[in-house]
């Protein structure tokens, strides 16, 4: 049920992988959308490349997150969240850029003050990522949105638990309320950053794919479809007021189910090699000890956790917020994403 008086929204990543689908879908929705883009030309292609029915109700102002002093910025995002309802903020620095995290971190806060200076925002949409509540030990079935555990001490996910937590705290005695979409590994056509694996299994995956237990650990997936759909309807339904919203599908997909879906959909053959849990594990817990003594934090004993034994995230509320998933497993999400592929690297 929606909440928001007015339906103007403003985005951040709009030229991005899930970016460009959430604005397409806001689009679809009615939204009047103004996304700040660093390449307007870039921006126009995603609207060139839309379906023809879509109601292009979209305008882009020009700018970087990141440049300019904090006053600048601030300027600049009060002037795009002026008469606007919603903020969703997907951008970010990446972590191979230096000081990505403070660069985040900083650009949250402003844009967090300027929401707080913006008298008609109800709703900020912050796109976190799945596992930035940390892992409870041990791993449960089903992983709930509320439950916390051993946070990961990689760079990525504190950025991602830190900017939590100040939306959340941002929220708290004012007059818009939060949501926190954390979705879990998103797929489908224009991911760009499967295209490496995809070559990796293309080129040796007939030989040796090395999987902890065979890869029957759960691995969480999202179609980008249906991910943006969630953040969309984030920005004024009721049901997503000041909660934490896993985006996954229903498909409790394991590592071996990905890569043998990925072989169906592709003609390529490939050989999924079992490695014991216990030695995975003394891996994880070797590569912790030696990264440590070079201060280095990047919690390999919990990836190691993650890719043996995994665990399964509910998505009630995703299914409350949005209903029914159009990509349900990855079984109908999988060959739209593998055509893509191999259409761009024949
Ligand atoms: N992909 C996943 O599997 C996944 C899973 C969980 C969470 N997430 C989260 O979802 C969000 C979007 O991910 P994505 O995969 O769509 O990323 P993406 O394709 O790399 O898109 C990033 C977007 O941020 C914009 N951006 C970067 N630096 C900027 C700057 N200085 N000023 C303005 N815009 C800037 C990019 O603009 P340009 O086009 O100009 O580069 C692009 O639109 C991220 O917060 C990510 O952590 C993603």
């Amino acid at each position: 049920m929606p909440v928001n008086s007015n339906k103007r929204v403003f985005l951040t990543g709009a030229t991005g992988f899930i970016g460009s689908r959430v604005a397409e879908n806001l689009c679809r929705n009615g939204w009047d959308v103004l996304a700040l883009v660093r390449s307007i030309p870039k921006a126009n292609s995603f609207l060139d490349s839309w379906h023809s029915k879509t109601p292009q109700n979209i305008n882009f102002i020009a700018g970087d997150l990141f440049a300019g002093s904090p006053s600048e910025r601030m300027q600049l995002f009060m002037r795009c969240m002026q008469d606007a309802s919603a903020v969703i903020h997907l951008a970010e620095a990446k972590a191979r850029e230096s000081e990505f995290d403070v660069k985040n971190i900083k650009t949250l806060g402003l844009l967090l003050e300027a929401a707080r200076s913006t008298p008609t925002i109800e709703r900020v949409v912050f796109v976190s990522a799945f596992m930035a509540g940390g892992l409870p030990q041990p791993l449960p079935d089903i992983l709930m949105e509320d439950v916390t555990g051993a946070e990961f001490p990689d760079p990525y996910y504190q950025w991602k638990r830190m900017g939590e937590r100040l939306v959340i705290r941002a929220s708290k005695g004012s007059h818009f309320t939060y949501s926190i979409v954390r979705p879990a590994l998103v797929y489908g056509p224009n991911a760009e950053w499967i295209t490496g694996m995809l070559k990796l299994v293309r080129a040796a995956g007939k030989f040796l794919i090395p999987l902890p237990e065979g890869g029957r650990a759960l691995l969480g997936t999202v179609h980008v479809e249906d991910a943006a759909t969630t953040i969309a309807a984030s920005a004024n339904s009721n049901e997503a007021r000041n909660q934490i919203i896993h985006a996954v599908d229903n498909g409790r997909t394991t590592y071996s189910d990905w890569f043998a879906e990925i072989a169906k959909n592709s003609g390529w053959e490939t050989n999924v090699v079992s490695i014991p849990k216990g030695i995975v594990s003394i891996l994880g817990k070797t590569a912790d000890a030696l990264t440590s003594v070079a201060g280095i934090h990047y919690g390999a004993y919990l990836w190691a956790q993650v890719l043996s034994q995994g665990c399964g995230y509910s998505n009630e509320r995703m299914k409350s917020i949005c209903g029914s998933l159009r990509y349900p497993t990855i079984r109908e999400g999988i060959p739209s994403m593998m055509k893509w592929f191999l259409d761009k690297h024949p």
